[in-house]
């Protein structure tokens, strides 16, 4: 028996709730063949890091699809669907050679690009080798992390080299994995949603542990989101002390986010701040995700690495014991409990959900663009095409709001005032000139 919103009583409505929902499943499926998957097969998506690498294959997966990334002798890496072409077996356990990969079990040879070198012992290997070829898909290395496009050969995007990757005075370390037993969604649709910092992100302080995110962050901020033109971006503005801070974070394409320092505070004036995560979702079927990120640090940077690898690290996976996630819950646990894949239709959005909303359009949108033939937003042929990015705190004096910090057309008109400024000069620009002296 299901309720209708007229006859659902609101107090103990359990009886009459559905207790099962779906998911948008045009938006959160990534297999081969699936609108979703077709979408998030024009992107350049990461797989790997260079340095796990080594003597024998590493087996990965992504968009449902199971692969062997492997380096051979001569340097070169390569991306081979995991099943050899020949009996389907493994090449997980294939021996890594000086121009390829080789089939443990009958010894066909691959080269990176997937032709195959060699058939040993067989009359017609000449004319096979011709006619065939082992699955493959080209890799992208980019500072130490090791990216697969798996869409059409002939719509190979450029590999977005983004603003915030080649300033002067900081360091890119490439870091680890966060695995999400979830859908890609959960996970984006997170980044865009900073109402969570100040209920989520409060509670390690509220019983007794260190924060990882700076006090500030615990004051509800007035939000504003906008489409940047490569992806989503919110813009939160805080009153602290006689300052307004304007923080943004943003999401690129389909799987890439982007936020400024989790320790800001707020506190000290300025219109551009140096970068601190960048952050790949690689989904790597529907109900399971990974973070690859790189941590943007400062040649001169303060704090220890070993406080901030702590803190960057805290709460985003299950190493934790049950018992300390319970009490101390944290981003792992909030995403993860929505379920493998989210049933939207079970959800009740409200206003502090614009981002949410905003970014399921922004998908559905670029879903609908593959399929009319064409390319998705955020995605790019040429390095002159790459959108500037966004993600930044913004601190200025009080004075500069024009209005009281408790009003919220007032805030939001500040934070859709600065979102304009960044366009017209994006936040990294304003940064750049500043770092050729040292930070
Ligand atoms: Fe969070």
């Amino acid at each position: 028996m299901t309720g209708t919103p007229e006859t659902m009583p609101l107090r103990f409505s359990g009886y009459f709730r559905k207790k099962t929902g779906k998911p948008d499943t045009f938006l959160t499926q990534v297999g081969p063949g699936t609108p979703g998957g077709e979408y998030q097969r024009r992107f350049w998506h990461p797989v790997g890091y260079v340095e796990e690498l080594g003597k024998v294959p590493l087996r990965v997966r992504a968009l449902g699809e199971d692969l062997v990334l492997f380096r051979a002798g001569n340097g070169e890496i390569g991306c081979l669907m995991m099943h050899c072409c020949h009996r389907n077996t493994s090449l997980e356990y294939g021996l890594v050679e000086e121009i390829g990969l080789r089939c443990c079990y009958h010894g066909r040879l691959f080269a990176p690009d997937g032709t195959i070198l060699e058939i040993p012992g067989d009359a017609h290997a000449e004319r096979m080798m011709k006619e065939t070829s082992q699955g493959a898909y080209p890799v992208h290395v980019y500072y130490g992390m090791i990216f697969t496009y798996m869409g059409p050969p002939d719509r190979i995007p450029v590999f977005p080299d983004i603003d915030r990757m080649t300033l002067p005075g900081i360091k890119i370390v490439p870091r680890t994995r966060f695995v999400w037993p979830c859908n890609w969604m959960q996970i984006k649709e997170n980044s865009l949603d900073p109402y969570h910092t100040a209920v989520l992100h409060v509670i390690p302080q509220m019983r007794g542990a260190e924060r990882n995110f700076a006090d500030e962050f615990g004051e509800t901020p007035f939000i504003t989101w906008t489409e940047t033109p490569g992806g989503c971006m919110y813009l939160c503005a805080r009153k602290v002390d006689d300052n307004i801070w304007v923080r943004s974070a943003e999401t690129y394409g389909a799987n890439l986010h982007i936020i400024s320092s989790i320790f800001e505070s707020g506190r000290e004036r300025k219109e551009a701040t140096v970068p601190f995560m960048t952050l790949w979702t690689l989904p790597v079927d529907d109900e399971t995700s990974i973070n690859f990120y790189f941590s943007h640090v400062l040649e001169n940077e303060p704090m220890s690495w070993e406080k901030r690898d702590e803190m960057e690290l805290y709460g985003q996976n299950d190493e934790r014991p049950y018992a300390e996630r319970q009490w101390i819950p944290g981003d792992h646990d909030a995403m993860v409990s929505q379920g493998g894949v989210n049933p939207h239709e079970l959800e009740h959005l409200g206003s502090q959900d614009r981002g949410v909303t905003l970014f399921r359009r922004y998908i559905r949108r670029g879903i609908h663009a593959v399929q009319d033939g064409g390319d998705p937003e955020g995605f790019y042929m040429n390095q002159s095409q790459i959108a500037a990015t966004y993600a930044n705190d913004h601190v200025a004096p009080l004075s500069e709001l024009g209005g009281e910090p408790t009003d919220d057309r007032v805030m939001r008109a500040y934070c859709e005032k600065i979102a304009q400024d960044y366009f017209r000069k994006a936040p990294m620009e304003r940064l750049r000139g500043k770092l050729k002296s040292p930070v």
